[in-house]
């Protein structure tokens, strides 16, 4: 076989088989199919797109491409999420404990954060000691012992996913529903969970920008779930505005220990507590939200998440310790209203300025800076309240503030927002 026939027979719009995807993921991780044939690929198939065959083809020989891990040896159903990214996103570090405190067990690989997009993996690392490299024994074992585990995912688990995703990275190949759902479908299989729980994001700052998109995308990677046995639900999730209040790695630490303490904003505490209970259900227990949303008001939830930070290694002190920031600024409103926009993308893209994300693979993070917000969509303000603050390490111009100010939308009229838009299953 040639790599070039086989893009050219995509670039045709033809269907390629089992034996030449095979090939192609082989020669990819082998280094005998090169960058620049798969780029030219990944092209062909953001114009021609995949068959369901196709997809199921390509995930399964990217799961074929590194280690599987075997969670037998962890007693009952355990359960997985994943999220297509976002900003603000700390809904993980909530939600694995939360689960967990109720004996279902959570064995969790997380990424880290490119572009907008912020990873649980670096917010995790801006708790001093946590430890996110965790051999596959130890992981087992702190799932066995404390119920719930977050680590980075080992350069053994699907390689072909890591050597293509720092491709697409750079040749606008992301947004691709059959090569998104390959990504992630591989690394949950691999990941060794009985049940996963897909949280889609739709809107301006994800990658599914239309409803429509999101649904698509969230019935292929379902679809790839039940057919290799593992139950699997998506949840379509509103990614217009960032989630919750904070953006930065030590700020949405924060801000995941206020809602475990039932001091988080009403919205994103009922959010987490609808995915919790739709987790729970994966893992055939029936609970109602109020049932789970106790363990929050318990503090069950929190003790879990403690426990999980000690167990990797987290200092307990330094985990409740406040951003250490040299320039602290307040946004205020331009006018009275309610504000009606907070652009995610835009939002994303100024904490990543702050040294919160990165611009590159490479680029080192600022762990402290950020932003917090005070209002959210739907919320009423009157002129020159604080709508929001910048945690810096640098001068905040005059022209980044006026950047900042103009992207909060304010208008006379309130509107309603919904943090869940649709579950797929
Ligand atoms: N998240 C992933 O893991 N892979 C993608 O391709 C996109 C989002």
């Amino acid at each position: 076989m040639r790599a070039v026939d086989l893009i050219q027979k995509k670039r045709d719009g033809l269907e390629l088989s089992s034996e030449e995807i095979k090939w192609l993921i082989e020669g990819y991780v082998a280094g005998t199919v090169p960058d620049y044939q798969m780029s030219a690929l990944a092209m062909a198939i953001y114009f021609k797109g995949m068959s369901t065959r196709e997809i199921s083809d390509l995930t399964m020989n990217m799961v074929a491409s590194g280690d599987q891990i075997d969670l037998s040896a962890i007693p009952g159903i355990k359960v997985d999420k994943h999220s297509t990214g976002g900003v603000g996103d700390k809904v993980t570090l909530i939600l694995a404990p939360l689960v967990a405190s109720f004996e279902v067990p959570v064995a969790k690989m997380s990424g880290r954060g490119l572009g907008h997009t912020g990873g649980t993996l670096d917010k995790l690392e801006s708790i001093k000691g946590y430890q996110i490299e965790v051999t596959q024994e130890d992981f087992i074992k702190q799932v066995q012992e404390t119920g719930v585990a977050v680590i980075g995912q080992s350069d053994n688990l699907v390689k072909a996913d890591k050597l293509l995703y720092a491709l697409r990275d750079v040749t606008a190949t992301v947004d691709i529903i059959p090569l998104i759902a390959s990504s992630v479908m591989s690394k949950k299989i691999a990941a060794g969970a009985d049940a996963i729980l897909l949280d889609v994001t739709v809107g301006e700052g994800a990658f599914m920008k239309t409803v429509e998109e999101a649904r698509v995308l969230a019935q292929t990677m379902v679809d790839l779930g039940k057919a290799v046995g593992r139950k699997t639900v998506a949840v379509l999730t509103n990614m217009s505005q960032p989630v919750g209040t904070s953006i930065g790695n030590r700020l949405e630490i924060l801000e995941a220990l206020e809602i475990l303490q039932g001091k988080g904003r009403e919205d994103v505490t009922e959010f987490i507590c609808e995915l919790a209970q739709i987790m729970l259900g994966l893992a055939d227990v029936e609970k109602t939200v109020a049932e789970v949303r106790q363990h929050i008001e318990n503090g069950a939830a929190l003790k879990k998440f403690e426990e999980m930070v000690q167990a990797q290694g987290g200092d307990l002190e330094d985990l409740y310790r406040p951003a250490n920031v040299s320039h602290k600024v307040d946004v205020l409103a331009e006018r009275d209203g309610y504000i009606v926009g907070l652009p995610a993308l835009e939002f994303g893209l100024f904490a990543m300025k702050l040294g919160a994300g990165r611009a590159v693979k490479t680029d080192e993070l600022d762990y402290e800076t950020g932003i917090v917000f005070h209002k959210k969509v739907g919320d009423a303000v009157e002129k020159d309240q604080p709508i929001a603050t910048i945690y810096a390490n640098e001068n905040i111009s005059e022209n980044m503030l006026t950047n900042f100010q103009k992207n909060v939308k304010i208008d006379d009229v309130s509107v309603n927002t919904k943090e869940i838009i649709e579950i797929i299953s």
